[in-house]
């Protein structure tokens, strides 16, 4: 599907290109990213010299089979600094992500990265319909986390005003989206639903602003998760894709017109999906894991970095560049529970089913014998009538669809309207207590 030609006139001219035109200037990047993280990082050097691999061997894109993968562990390896490719008095700009254990990964930039970095985020920003002139509140982090900054610049390079509230402060958020009017928020899709209650809880209806998009990412979220707040906001609600050791957010954006996935901005980051297990390249719409080599970064040049995100490529609909189906999570994040593979987001589907529940939830793994045992913590819809009827009801309808659909028997407890957590970022709702 192509656009017509006169929205074209404001997109990159690689957003445009032909499949052959993309394909041959991610050829040439490929290679000058090859030979860049060879030539200046030692690790990539022993990886390549272990395996008798030389930049010049990379030829064509299917060549990149060829590069040996790159993991977390080799970023922790090498913490703080030791994967970066350029000397320290280069680059302007470190984050750092916290994982569940030991040292937080590292990453860099060079000026012309975060140049390059406020481009493709901009360039997401219009992906979903923003422009100059658009107010942008910006409720991801600020600080080491990437969200925060990442969407910053990029909102400042398209010409939008962007009102840096960062994460946290639910009142505050929802006073300044109330005085300031912002056409287009960009924050966690559970830290939008805890603005979304605070909004009801101040009296503000969400409709009556001027809210108009939100550019929801940096966790795992469902189709049913967006229709609902699309439908308590009245908004249109995208997504964006991303990570730190990659770049951050932006590596994809989901583009308004098809509303079908992430694009993966291809030209300044090369996907593939391998089979997790065997590490082999899988074609283009099976699922696996994601990987990805990064083209044009010049501080910290990435070769086939291991994501652990599940998905699938699929061909390009509002662009030519390939998009990705929705994450169905991590593969560090899939419980097995009495041998059946289950992800959180499957859970947050049948939740949203069921129209008495909100969408708040927890899920806890724990042992019973030698049995796994699942818990899941849900409320009850602001506004809807509370009895021990009610509730009994919609835990035995939830308990019902998971085990019909997901094929597990859970214990649930729909307890008392804002018991559980709000995030304010990325939201924690799993709790596997099978292996302290
Ligand atoms: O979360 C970067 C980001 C910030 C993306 C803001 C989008 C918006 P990390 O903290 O390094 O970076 O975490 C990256 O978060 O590997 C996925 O598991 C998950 N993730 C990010 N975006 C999405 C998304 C940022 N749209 C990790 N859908 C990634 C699902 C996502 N998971």
């Amino acid at each position: 599907m192509s656009l017509p030609s006169q929205k074209l006139g404001n997109l990159d001219r690689m957003e445009t290109a032909s499949i052959d035109e993309l394909r041959h200037e991610q050829l040439q990047r490929l290679r000058w990213s090859v030979a860049h993280a060879y030539t200046n990082v030692p690790f990539y050097r022993k990886a390549f010299d272990e395996i008798g691999l030389k930049p010049m061997d990379i030829k064509s894109l299917d060549d990149l089979a060829k590069i040996p993968f790159t993991n977390k562990s080799d970023l922790r390896d090498n913490y703080p600094f030791g994967m970066f490719a350029t000397p320290m008095d280069e680059v302007v700009r470190v984050h750092a992500s916290s994982g569940t254990t030991g040292k937080p990964t590292v990453v860099g930039y060079t000026q012309g990265d975060i140049d390059t970095w406020a481009d493709i985020v901009a360039r997401c920003i219009r992906a979903g319909g923003g422009s100059r002139g658009d107010k942008v509140h910006v409720a991801y982090g600020y600080g080491l986390f990437t969200g925060g900054l990442g969407a910053h610049y990029g909102a400042e390079r398209l010409g939008c005003t962007v009102i840096p509230m960062s994460g946290g402060q639910t009142e505050k958020q929802v006073q300044l989206i109330t005085d300031f009017q912002p056409d287009i928020i960009m924050v966690t899709p559970s830290y939008i639903l805890n603005i979304a209650d605070e909004m009801e809880r101040q009296g503000v209806d969400p409709h009556k602003l001027r809210l108009r998009l939100g550019i929801f990412g940096a966790e795992p979220w469902t189709n049913a998760m967006r229709n609902e707040i699309e439908e308590r906001l009245g908004i249109q609600a995208l997504d964006i894709y991303g990570l730190s050791e990659v770049m951050g957010p932006g590596v994809g954006m989901e583009c308004l017109e098809t509303k079908d996935g992430p694009t993966i901005w291809e030209d300044h980051f090369y996907p593939e999906i391998i089979d997790p297990v065997t590490g082999d390249v899988l074609p283009d719409g099976e699922y696996g894991e994601l990987v990805f080599t990064s083209l044009t970064k010049v501080a910290l040049p990435i070769m086939r970095y291991r994501t652990r995100d599940l998905t699938r490529l699929l061909p390009g609909t509002a662009r030519p560049m390939r998009r990705i189906d929705k994450i169905t999570g991590r593969s560090d994040d899939m419980l097995i529970i009495r041998g059946v593979n289950v992800f959180p987001s499957q859970i947050e589907e049948q939740v949203l089913k069921c129209s008495a529940l909100a969408p708040h939830y927890e899920i806890e793994v724990y042992k019973e014998g030698n049995l796994d045992c699942v818990d899941i913590r849900t409320e009850l819809k602001p506004g809807t009538s509370d009895s021990s009827e009610i509730r009994a009801a919609a835990a035995k309808e939830l308990a019902h669809h998971i085990k019909s659909y997901i094929g597990i028997s859970t214990r649930i407890h729909v307890v008392e309207a804002n018991s559980i957590a709000r995030s304010e970022g990325k939201a924690k709702r799993v709790f596997d207590r099978r292996n302290p």
